[in-house]
Order: structure tokens, then sequence, then C-alpha cells
């Protein structure tokens, strides 16, 4: 999906993945796959100020910080987690590994 060079640390850029839109971050070299809106409104993570020191990612709307590890709630408003997938490197290319959601109907 993506190559290794196209997210500069400290950045994310939004991919979709099987319907999913996930944030992909470089926090230092290590790279994050995360639900990419935001749990309390509809605000696209990616776009938010990654701290590469506690790989956490803020929120541009309300400022909610969430854990790009573990996709827990650090600072409020949001209380809901976010949802993270395995990265993997693949030669230079980063593969992000998410479910086929379902579809209703
Ligand atoms: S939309 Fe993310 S904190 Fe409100």
């Amino acid at each position: 999906m993506a190559r290794v060079g196209e997210i500069p640390d400290g950045e994310g850029r939004a991919f979709d993945v099987n319907d999913v839109t996930v944030g992909v971050f470089n926090c230092g070299g290590s790279y994050f796959a995360v639900t990419d809106v935001c749990t309390h409104a509809h605000a696209l993570l990616h776009e938010g100020s990654l701290d590469r020191v506690r790989c956490t990612i803020e929120c541009p709307l309300h400022s909610t910080e969430f854990d790009l590890r573990t996709g827990q709630v650090l600072a409020p408003p949001a209380t809901e987690p976010i949802a993270t997938f395995p990265v993997r490197l693949a030669g230079d290319e980063i593969q992000v590994c998410v479910a086929p959601q379902p579809h209703g109907g």
C-alpha cells in the first residue's frame, strides 16, 4: 500500500483498506496503523499532531490524545479507543492487515 519514504518521520497518511480508512504513522522509523477517524466526532487523525517520543497522535479537532501502539485514549474528550492494525514491512513496502468488513443487508 505505502512505501517506506512516502511517510516522513513524525507524519501520517490515510489509506483505504477493505473499506476502512486507516491512518499509517511513522514514529521514529516504526510504523503504526490505526483507524483514521477519531472516536469522538468526525476528524481525521492523520491530520493531527504526532508525538515522536511517546508515539501518540493528537486529534486535530478537540485534541484527544491516542496511543498509536494500543489505540487507548490518553487524554479526553474521546473515551473510546481507536482500533489498531498489525503492520509489517516487506522490503520497502508497508503492509497493513485489516480484516474485511462485513457488509450489511
Ligand atoms: S473529533 Fe477527535 S477529539 Fe473531537
